[in-house]
């Protein structure tokens, strides 16, 4: 049996102490009506609490601003559907989790024609509405602080800045769909971080000190998985550090398959290289329980087989060696909402394995993405 005392340990995230290293991740489920969650999405929650998450991080929200998004079931974060986000806090609280609301803005991935973005692209091979002004990155900027500050004034113990898989502001990390030359992109690294560090450090000014910021990112994209925001090290170190020094709390290290690791030559994956040279605790995520992907998940939609023993073993060594701080369980907890009690207890033939079906009907728009997929590229 492994050992799995390491992942169940307590762990301090800023105001928050975490009674044991589990997180579970921003997934989308479809629970929200014209952008507010439903009372079921409050109570799916508050049963993952239940079932030993200390931290729950809410689905994409898109931010207070008209461009976010215009996929029709996308859960909002504003005046308007503010009470829905309250509950389900409140729901989480009352099964002794904390929650995260995350922040997002789809960019150049609006599917209407009217997409903005740092370039007017979705990567090189493909065009999509137009780049943004100045006053549009500005206005932008504080719909994300708005949304923020609707999350403190509702007792969220803080935000997520939904930084990864290619929409805004990852398009604005990465330098496939960054080129602009007004000092927010281009070959270099520090510019093309600069307009997410603006945008953490404006939250953080306007939320406090004790309001959590946590910041996903991602190598990967759902339209390139080989795409690297950081070429090599150095570029990770000088991105990570600016957000650390902007304000972010932790970072959300998004990879498809925590065991790979990030470069050759060192075991360590992304959220173990990103620990090291940002000096900031990480969260890792991808496939913990499961042996296929998301990606594979959702263009396949094949089901994963289960793969728990190595992955706890793996886990507990990292987490015992320093590597990374917490873990984030996205399908495995859709499957089973007691996974983690059950990893506790060591019963692990009792988890439910997550299948497909589990999602229900999937409202996410593939076509961007198969596209970016066919073999010509
Ligand atoms: C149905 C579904 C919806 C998702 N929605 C989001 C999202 O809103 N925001 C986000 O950052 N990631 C989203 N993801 C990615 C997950 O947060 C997670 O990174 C991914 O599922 C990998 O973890 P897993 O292998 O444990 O499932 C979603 C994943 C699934 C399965």
């Amino acid at each position: 049996m492994p050992d799995t005392s390491p992942l169940f340990t307590p762990f301090r995230l800023g105001a928050l102490t975490l009674r044991n290293r589990f997180v579970m991740p921003a997934m989308q489920r479809g629970m929200c009506d014209e952008g507010s969650p439903k009372p079921e999405l409050a109570a799916y929650y508050a049963r993952r609490a239940e079932g030993g998450v200390p931290l729950i991080i809410g689905e994409s929200a898109a931010i207070d601003h008209p461009s976010a998004t215009v996929q029709p079931n996308a859960a909002w974060l504003t005046a308007k559907t503010a009470g829905g986000w309250a509950r389900c806090v409140e729901a989480v609280r009352a099964a002794g989790g904390a929650m995260l609301l995350q922040l997002w803005h789809e960019g150049a991935v609006r599917n209407d024609g009217h997409a903005l973005s740092p370039s007017g692209r979705v990567h090189p091979g493909k065009a999509n509405g137009r780049a943004m002004t100045r006053a549009e990155m500005a206005a932008i900027g504080e719909g994300f602080v708005r949304s923020a500050r609707i999350a403190r004034e509702i007792g969220a113990a803080g935000i997520e800045v939904h930084c990864a898989h290619g929409y805004l502001l990852d398009q604005f990390l990465w330098h496939g769909s960054n080129v602009r030359e007004d000092g927010y992109g281009g070959p270099d690294i520090a510019d093309r971080v600069r307009f997410p560090a603006e945008i953490v450090r404006a939250i953080r000014a306007e939320c406090g000190p004790d309001f959590v910021i946590s910041l996903r990112f991602s190598q990967w994209k759902e339209v390139d998985y080989g795409a690297k925001v950081a070429a090599d090290t150095a570029e990770l170190q000088r991105m990570t550090v600016t957000l650390r020094e902007a304000g972010v709390d932790v970072l959300h290290c998004s990879t498809r398959r925590f065991w790979e690791a990030e470069w050759p030559g060192d075991n360590r994956n992304l959220a173990g290289w990103v620990r090291a040279l940002g000096g900031l605790p990480t969260i890792t995520v991808g496939s913990v329980g499961l042996d296929t992907d998301v990606m594979t998940t959702f263009s396949e939609g094949k089901d994963p087989g289960s793969r728990i023993p190595e992955a706890v073993a793996d886990l507990g060594a990292r987490i015992a060696d320093g590597e990374f701080d917490l873990v984030a369980i996205g399908r495995a907890l859709i499957g089973d909402p007691d996974f983690v009690t059950k990893l506790e207890s060591g019963d692990y033939r009792a988890v439910r394995t997550f299948v497909r079906a589990d999602l229900g009907k999937l409202e996410w728009d593939a076509s961007i993405v198969e596209e970016a997929h066919q073999p010509v590229r």
